[in-house]
């Protein structure tokens, strides 16, 4: 007989943390809900796709290579990014998207007991990722749908570890301007680690955003995340990078798992940065898109919110899981809200003209069916 205990085994944070279930692949969702075709805006990709450069590497990329493994650490890619913000390359790190480079910091500064902080209703890996290592998320709630720092600060105890920031926040696109992040870190005053995880400043147009490497000289204890996956359309290769004081990415490199990020993933990544022309025409396509998102919520009365970033938020008078079901039935993704603590409310990613009309004349009729 075997004395094989599963429940002996496993710790009790990770017994008691339910896993995460990703929705199925696109083929099986369409034949579920009985439509030729599903219109992807529920994960806030890039209709535009990659940048030229990266799409050049791609199709020429010789295939044999994929027996070879990768660099271990993105030696050029670093190299790279380093050079665009006036860093060492020493201070990047890179990830197997910025998710993994969650898990890197969180392993790094955190043992049980101790705990993170971060808001309520933001990307929720920070808090799950906390909860499945034994860490105490500390979840603070928005305040007008913003962090709010005043709250954040008193969250912050002696186990406090990390502050996760989320600027532009992800869902609901508030955002903290580089005034406010100053004056927060000279608030918590290197108690804590603050990540501030910018997957889409790359979308903020306004001058006040953020110049946080410029902050990172004053405040070490600052770290930022960016991903290739929102505005540079590389989300299928999974790759994204955070950047840090030497001392801070040293101590992250020792529980960074080498060679993490594909060869493809690389060469890609590496001639996307970091081209203008394509930031431009993204920015000129999200423009466009929520202007006509804003005055398709004009017409059919609902609140919407979202300054910054590739998506938005609308307010429904019907429960966003029905909504969302009625929408597949018609070929639309979005995302329901209820799971992000935002019930009532539809995220939307700024897709391509025809996916956004798609949307429009879905959600007007699935509303008129009350
Ligand atoms: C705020 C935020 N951070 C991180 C990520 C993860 O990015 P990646 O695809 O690089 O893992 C996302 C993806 O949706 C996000 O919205």
């Amino acid at each position: 007989m075997s004395g094989f205990a599963l429940e002996r085994l496993v710790p009790a944070h990770v017994r008691a943390f339910e896993a995460y279930v990703p929705s199925p692949p696109d083929d099986v969702l369409r034949r579920r809900f009985g439509v030729a075709h599903l219109h992807r805006l529920n994960n806030n990709e890039n209709p535009l796709g990659p940048p030229a450069a990266s799409r050049a590497v791609m199709a020429r990329w010789e295939v044999g290579q994929a027996a070879q493994y990768p660099q271990g650490d993105g030696w050029h890619l670093r190299r790279a990014i380093a050079g665009r913000f006036g860093l060492d390359a020493e201070q990047v790190i890179l990830g197997n998207g910025a998710n993994e480079v969650i898990a890197f910091v969180i392993k790094a500064f955190c043992e049980q007991g101790d705990n993170i902080v971060t808001a309520d209703r933001t990307f929720a890996v920070y808090e799950w990722l906390a909860s499945f290592s034994g860490v105490t998320p500390r979840l603070v709630p928005l305040r007008a749908d913003g962090f709010d720092d005043a709250a954040l600060l008193r969250a912050i105890d002696a186990r406090t570890r990390v502050v996760f920031l989320c600027n532009p926040n992800n869902p609901t696109g508030s955002w903290w301007d580089h005034a406010k992040l100053a004056r927060f870190l000279d608030a918590v005053a290197g108690r804590a680690i603050v990540v501030v995880d910018e997957a889409y400043a790359e979308y903020a147009e306004e001058p006040g955003f953020p110049d946080s490497f410029a902050l990172m000289a004053r405040h070490p204890n600052l770290v930022v995340y960016r991903t290739f996956s929102k505005m540079w359309g590389l989300a299928g290769l999974r790759i994204g990078w955070m950047a840090a004081a030497p001392a801070v990415a040293a101590t992250v490199r020792k529980t960074s798992i080498s060679y993490s990020v594909n060869l493809l993933a690389l060469d890609a990544a590496r001639e996307a940065v970091w081209d203008e022309a394509h930031i431009a025409a993204t920015r000129a396509h999200v423009r466009e898109m929520r202007a006509g998102l804003a005055a398709l919520a004009g017409r059919l009365g609902l609140g919407m919110i979202g300054a910054i970033g590739n998506f938005a938020m609308l307010r429904l008078p019907i429960p966003d899981t029905v909504a969302h079901r009625r929408l597949m039935a018609r070929g639309v993704m979005a995302r329901a809200m209820t799971s992000f603590r935002y019930p009532g409310w539809l995220r939307v990613s700024f897709g391509s003209a025809p996916a956004m009309a798609a949307f429009a004349e879905a959600l007007e009729a699935v509303l008129a069916e009350g």
